[in-house]
């Protein structure tokens, strides 16, 4: 039996007395499904157990029929499902070898050549409601080649624009300062690009950039509780091609949002892009289910700590059951003292190639709030950065100077508003 690249096959196990249902998936991620069979009612007793992964409780027998719920099945995972005729006095048992007598036995192989029945459960809308509870943190995979270039689609005509979520479950790791620094190498590289701060609780994307947001009219939380058109609450600064859109720092700003609103918004800014960058808060919350709904692609931001180890699996779960590709993670202060895994493991961790290696940089955090990137553009730091930016659109950053001297741009572009 197939569907959907899953197969589910069913056998007589005769030399342990009982049967054995596989199911093996070979296509797309499976949030839900449901295999049912059916068993003899008149067998002296009767127990299955799922054997293989799982979210548990995850197998039931009753009245003649088998139910075995499987959820968050991955891509090339197989689970397995065992039931057999056992009483409870063989059980309670000791010595006994736990199979079923053999009128059982004869009866329950007997229904081996019936197939069993899968059901696909994928019936949410909401992002969140796709999303299994997290499990515990699978062992290493194998690693993907790295990705050539180009591994994001680029922008095609009528600018429907590629939107990159940045995340990392984890707070903390680097995220904000990253998205900013992104952004404004895919705008140096010549793409239109906006940069939006989907941190609606904790916001400081602004304030890192030296961008009062006090004195905007309107910020993100404003068009997220429908006060505000989106182009209203656009910031330009530092390149002429790159838009920025802060959320607020009010209590009251974040309480009136409407958070669904957020993938319009995006969808909004996409039109008339070449790239979306999306700072995502920290957790695994709703925001950051929003913001990868209405994403092409996921960049994880990671330390090499533990934390992140367990936090970003959890993020780079969630994409890829809303169907988001991972091309990459950006391995951020590598160097930091204590740290506790190594590129290849991290690698071998989450089964995706490290794109970038920033070291610990005294630069990604300036007093005068210049983005590392136009601060030092040919640091260790700003080329890693501008590497991703290069992977992500498939096209080679010019090394020519720029026309007017960047001082004199940024300049123009913080007194612009
Ligand atoms: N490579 C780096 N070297 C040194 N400091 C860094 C580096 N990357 C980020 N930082 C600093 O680490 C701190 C946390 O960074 P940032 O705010 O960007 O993380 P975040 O993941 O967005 O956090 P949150 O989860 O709170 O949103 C900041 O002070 C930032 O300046
Ligand atoms: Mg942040």
């Amino acid at each position: 039996m197939e569907q959907s690249g899953v197969e589910v096959r069913k056998y007589w196990d005769a030399a342990g007395g009982r049967m054995v249902i596989i199911l093996r998936n070979g296509g797309q991620f499976v949030s839900q499904a449901t295999v049912e069979d059916a068993y003899p009612e008149d067998i002296s007793g009767m127990l299955c157990f799922a054997r293989s992964g799982g979210v548990a409780p995850a197998a039931s027998a009753s009245a003649g029929k088998i139910i075995w719920r499987v959820a968050g099945v991955k891509p090339g995972e197989v689970r397995e499902l065992v039931y057999t005729s056992l009483t409870s006095r063989v059980l309670r048992d000791p010595a006994s070898k736990k199979r079923p007598d053999d009128r059982d036995a004869a009866l329950l192989s007997g229904m081996s050549s019936l197939p069993p029945r899968l059901i696909f459960e994928d019936t949410a809308t909401d992002p969140i409601a796709k999303i299994p509870p997290p499990e515990v943190p699978s062992p290493p995979v194998e690693i993907p080649q790295a990705p050539e270039m180009p591994v994001v689609k680029p922008a095609v005509a009528g600018k429907s624009g590629t939107v990159i979520s940045v995340g990392a479950g984890k707070g903390g790791t680097g995220k904000t300062t990253f998205s900013i620094n992104l952004g404004i190498a895919l705008a140096e590289m010549g793409f239109d690009t906006v940069l939006l701060d989907a941190d609606t609780s904790m916001s400081n994307m602004a304030s890192y950039m030296g961008i009062d947001v006090q004195s905007m009219k309107a910020t993100l939380h404003e068009v997220l509780s429908g006060k505000a058109e989106p182009d209203k609450a656009v910031y330009r600064a530092f390149s002429d091609r790159l838009r920025i859109v802060p959320s607020g720092l009010s209590i009251a700003g974040f309480l009136g949002i409407d958070r669904n609103l957020l993938g319009d918004v995006i969808g909004h800014f996409s039109k008339d892009a070449d790239f979306i960058v999306i700072d995502t808060p920290a957790g695994y919350n709703k925001e950051v289910a929003l913001s990868l709904y209405a994403s092409d692609y996921l960049l994880l931001v990671l330390n090499p700590d533990e934390g992140s180890m367990i936090d970003g699996l959890k993020v780079q779960e969630m994409a890829r059951i809303l169907d988001v590709r991972v091309p990459g993670i950006v391995l951020n202060r590598y160097d930091m003292t204590g740290h506790q895994y190594s590129r290849s493991q991290i690698e071998q961790y989450f089964g995706t190639p490290v794109i970038a290696m920033v070291p610990e940089d005294g630069e990604m955090r300036r007093k005068d709030k210049v983005p590392a990137i136009l601060a030092n553009p040919c640091s260790k730091t700003a080329k890693e950065i501008y590497h991703v930016a290069e992977t992500i659109s498939g096209r080679k950053r010019d090394m020519q100077p720029a026309a007017r001297p960047f001082a004199t741009r940024l300049m123009e572009a913080l007194f612009k508003s």
